[in-house]
């Protein structure tokens, strides 16, 4: 008999915590860049200059950025569960904080992917994080930003639903719920599998779902104790 399953879906509050800025909260990302011209297929096509310095900023900050409690807390939990993270985030800091399972819904910061086959995917070198609209892979196809843009599907949608689907017990921890199909994830966890929800400002949700509005690290230690009670 293996342990429990606990799925988890993260979002940018998690790494709030890091000082890694949200998109909607106040003095958020989207405050400072239009989103569609720096996190769309149509923006890309239209300034594909403006768009690899958007992701050059993000990526040095990331530089500066640690896990905090709350990613720490997710690998504490793997003690007593099979942990899987499905995450909106494109930072690496679920991966640095010691997540043995982690699905990127939106993609990775840290990569970069050709232009022409989506499947072809490089790691950024650490000394040189910057890309620009001429940057070219090994293969020496020119290569964009490995983040799913709005207009453009989410391949891994697929795979999280299924973790979801196997879930026993369902987190969602630092997500504004507004965006789909990502927002969607919780109507697929099995009938009586508990569902949390950690947030400071937790958006409406349905009366079955255990709300925890507090900030992903004081969520998590209050999360960690209910299911001590639990296992
Ligand atoms: N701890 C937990 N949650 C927090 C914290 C914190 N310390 N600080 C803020 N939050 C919450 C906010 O209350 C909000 O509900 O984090 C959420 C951030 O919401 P968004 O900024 O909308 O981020 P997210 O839900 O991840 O956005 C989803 O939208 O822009 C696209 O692709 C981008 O992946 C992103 C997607």
């Amino acid at each position: 008999m293996g342990k429990p399953v606990l799925v988890v879906s993260s979002g940018a509050g998690i790494s709030a915590e890091s000082g890694i800025s949200t998109f909607r909260d106040a003095g958020g990302l989207w405050e400072n860049y239009p989103v569609m011209d720096v996190a769309s297929a149509t923006g890309f096509r239209r300034n594909p200059e403006l768009v690899h310095r958007f992701y050059n900023e993000r990526r040095k900050a990331l530089l500066e950025a640690q896990p905090n409690a709350a990613h720490r807390a997710l690998v504490d939990l793997e003690r007593d569960f099979d942990v899987y993270v499905i995450t909106q985030n494109v930072d690496d800091l679920h991966e640095r904080a010691g997540s043995s399972h982690v699905l990127h819904l939106h993609g990775e910061l840290m990569k970069i992917r050709s232009v022409t086959d989506p499947d072809y995917v490089e790691t950024l070198d650490i000394d040189h994080l910057e890309t620009t609209p001429a940057t070219r892979g090994r293969n020496g196809q020119l290569m964009r930003p490995h983040i799913v843009f709005f207009e453009e599907p989410v391949p891994n949608i697929e795979p999280a639903i299924e973790l979801v689907r196997r879930a026993d017990v369902f987190v969602v921890v630092g997500t504004s719920l507004v965006v789909y199909p990502a927002a969607g994830l919780m109507q697929f966890v099995r009938p009586g599998v508990p569902v949390y929800y950690i947030d400071p400002h937790p958006a409406a949700v349905g009366p079955d779902v255990y709300v925890i509005a507090r900030k992903a690290s004081e969520g998590m230690a209050e999360l960690a104790e209910l299911l001590e009670r639990r296992v």
